[in-house]
């Protein structure tokens, strides 16, 4: 995590950049108040966060992740501060845990009014680094591609019956910006999942289900803090994150994006082959101590 003194303006920065959508705790509470609100990656990061602020604004939160004590933990915070919260520790690379999952949830709660799918790994690695770890595109693959699609197929058949329910995918700015070298296996999962919800979507609103995708920016979480890079720039907090995941929740936009986003997609895909050349200096040059081994 990011700790110590930032220049004057960092604030300015990190909002140019990564954007603050926030969402006031009355109109929060106005849309959650008495719903049922289940999130994935709950036990760390951003899905704590949003977990946390979603039950002070009264909703009864369902708490999934792989870390049972932990998500013990958080949930016990949030009923000494007066919430509700109920753990499901489940892991949602294995499709017959999240079968178990549901039926439980839905035998307990009746319904989930809301899917926040925010459980996430992610992996920065080269292709050399790589040969003998195709677990690496498993992993990434199961965990933000496979899982968030068979939990929302497990979800959808109750939210299309009741024609009620909102699922937001917190997926990442790297899935609009131009393909970087190093992020290969992450960004190709968190892409596949993104494309397969907004196809779904379209099919769906009509039975009165609703999708929001926030392209998160940089959060410094457990996730991020693995790569220097990363945590010295300009970052939002995981609670600050929390905000955009509840204001999706609360608003039911179709995409939450932050600012640098739109015009880097745009000249990404303008100017295609300039922009990966230009990734492509990068990688050679920072690749260099690599190439120096014997
Ligand atoms: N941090 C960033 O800069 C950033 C930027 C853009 C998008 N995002 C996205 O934001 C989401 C949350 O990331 P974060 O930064 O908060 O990371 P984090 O602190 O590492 O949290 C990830 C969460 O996912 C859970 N998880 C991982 N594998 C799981 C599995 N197999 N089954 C169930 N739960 C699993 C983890 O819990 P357990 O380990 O207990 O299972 C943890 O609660 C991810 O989808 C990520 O792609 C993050």
């Amino acid at each position: 995590m990011v700790t110590g003194k930032r220049p004057l303006g960092w604030s300015v920065l990190v909002a140019l950049t990564n954007g603050r959508t926030r969402i006031p705790d009355d109109r929060l509470a106005a849309a959650v108040q008495g719903k049922v609100v289940l999130v994935t990656g709950s036990s760390y990061g951003i899905g704590e966060a949003t977990a946390k602020r979603l039950a002070r604004a009264g909703a009864t939160v369902l708490l999934v992740a792989r870390t049972a004590d932990q998500l013990e933990m958080v949930a016990e915070e949030i009923r000494a501060d007066g919430g509700k919260a109920f753990t499901y520790p489940a892991n949602l690379a294995e499709p017959t845990a999240i079968e178990e999952l549901v039926a439980k949830v839905l035998a307990e709660h009746g319904q989930v009014d809301v899917l926040v799918s925010n459980a996430g790994k992610s992996i920065r690695r080269s292709v050399a680094d790589s040969y003998q770890r195709f677990h690496d595109i498993e992993r990434t693959n199961s965990v933000n591609y496979l899982g968030p699609a068979k939990l929302v197929l497990e979800l959808l058949p109750s939210m299309r019956e009741r024609r009620q329910g909102h699922i937001v995918n917190v997926s990442t700015a790297g899935v609009r910006t131009p393909p970087m070298a190093r992020w290969s296996a992450y960004l190709a999962s968190k892409s596949a999942f993104d494309v397969w919800l907004r196809c779904v979507a379209q099919e769906v609103r009509d039975d009165g289900v609703t999708t929001s995708t926030i392209y998160m920016g940089l959060v410094h979480t457990r996730m991020s803090e693995p790569t220097p890079l990363l945590n010295k720039m300009p970052g939002l907090t995981p609670e600050q994150a929390a905000d955009q995941v509840c204001a999706a929740v609360a608003d039911k936009p179709h995409n939450i994006t932050p600012p640098f986003v739109r015009p880097a997609d745009a000249l990404g895909n303008l100017f295609r082959v300039p922009t990966d050349r230009l990734f492509e200096q990068y990688y050679r040059r920072t690749d260099r101590p690599r190439k120096e081994q014997p």
